[in-house]
């Protein structure tokens, strides 16, 4: 067995589901998966019941991290149409700004041009906009971002027509950049039917094999990899009403190294996708004393039953998967070893602290 060591891996777009919704996941049970994924910084999406627009909602969210989170996190904070005059006011304190421009998971949704352009025009330039933009909303918000000058992020892109034109934008020097998951790398809507239907739903949906093909050509383009981390208990995917989305932290390493393996990617590309590239555009410090330990060739089968995540399934079930996290070292400490989480809940840390930040703590604590 050889041993590889990589820096930790961030996940740029994971719902851990604190506060409103537990029973699917909390800060414990994702950032324990987290680890176990070979993750020791998550940036946690704004889609909560209720959604964290303001100061009070952050702050709710912060004290749950701070006592269960066993990784280090940073939080988005969500676009509302009530919250276009304050949202800027509380930007030092997140990673970023997220706009829900289509309909997915959550009441989260911003359906007026204005209220896009209107927090275009406010949101400061040194932290990204983060959109879920489908087909033509891609567009609308790479040119709201050149007409205001915010610097544009996009989620999750799974498209062949949405990949090149983001190709298209970068040519022209449009400073804009993306991130692709897991599942659209790997799965297309013809997997839908042994993943089972309800399982199968997410946001953007499965795509078909040219939608795969093209995002895999354009690896060039796609700055970031991001699980989407989206977990549902099994029994809300397999009811009436499935919601959209899959837990993706611990089939993500595999899979990216997958692409590795099959020649599309450097190692070293791939950890400027899953490291650097993360940290610089969401502006997120070094992780002192922090690495993984990975056997690349320890081969293991997906079983969402052995899974750290409360959601306890996969849309990978049964997939053989190739390179396993041996080891995690978070700031010093061992995090964790062999499948074992370490790591205690409350051991993670803000990756954002700064001034206003701390002095909003104290006025919370004192
Ligand atoms: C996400 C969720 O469940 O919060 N679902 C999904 O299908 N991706 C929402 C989102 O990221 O769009
Ligand atoms: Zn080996
Ligand atoms: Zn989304
Ligand atoms: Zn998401």
């Amino acid at each position: 067995m050889t041993t590889i060591r990589l820096p930790g891996l961030i996940d740029p777009h994971v719902h851990l589901r604190e506060p409103g919704a537990v029973h699917k996941e909390d800060f414990d049970s994702g950032t324990a998966a987290a680890l176990a994924g070979g993750f020791t910084c998550v940036l946690d999406m704004p889609n909560n019941q209720p959604p964290i627009t303001d100061a009070a909602t952050l702050a709710a969210k912060r004290a749950a991290a701070r006592a269960k989170a066993r990784c280090d996190y940073g939080f988005y904070l969500g676009a509302g149409t009530d919250n276009v005059a304050t949202a800027a006011g509380l930007a030092a304190q997140v990673v970023g700004l997220k706009l829900y421009l289509d309909q997915t998971y959550g009441p989260l949704r911003l359906d007026a041009l204005s209220s896009l352009i209107e927090h275009a025009e406010r949101w400061p330039r040194e932290r990204p906009m983060a959109v879920h933009a489908e087909g033509r909303n891609i567009a609308a918000a790479i040119l709201v971002a050149q007409l205001t000058g915010a610097r544009l992020h996009i989620c999750h892109v799974s498209r062949a027509d949405e990949i090149d034109l983001i190709r298209r934008a970068r040519d022209r020097g449009l400073e804009v950049t993306c991130e692709a998951t897991p599942h659209h790398l790997f799965l297309t809507a013809a997997d839908a039917a042994a993943i089972g239907a309800g399982r199968a739903e997410v946001r953007p949906r499965l795509a078909d094999a040219r939608d795969r093909a093209a995002l895999r050509a354009h690896l060039a383009v796609i700055d970031c990899f991001a699980t989407d981390h989206a977990p549902h208990t099994l029994a809300e995917k397999d009811g009436d009403n499935p919601p959209p989305g899959f837990p993706g932290l611990e089939t993500a390493l595999p899979l990216y190294l997958a692409l590795v393996h099959e020649g599309l990617l450097t190692l070293d590309e791939l950890i400027a996708r899953t490291v650097h590239n993360p940290r610089r555009i969401f502006g997120l410090p070094a992780q002192l004393d922090t690495w993984i330990e990975v056997d690349p060739d320890a081969e293991w089968v997906a079983r969402g039953e052995a899974m750290c995540t409360r959601a306890r399934w996969t849309p990978f079930e049964g997939w053989r998967m190739r390179g396993r996290v041996t080891r995690v070292v978070l700031r010093g400490q061992l995090a964790y070893e062999n499948g074992k989480v370490l790591a205690p809940p409350g051991s993670g840390r803000e990756v954002l602290t700064n001034q206003e930040t701390n002095s909003h703590q104290e006025k919370e604590n004192g």
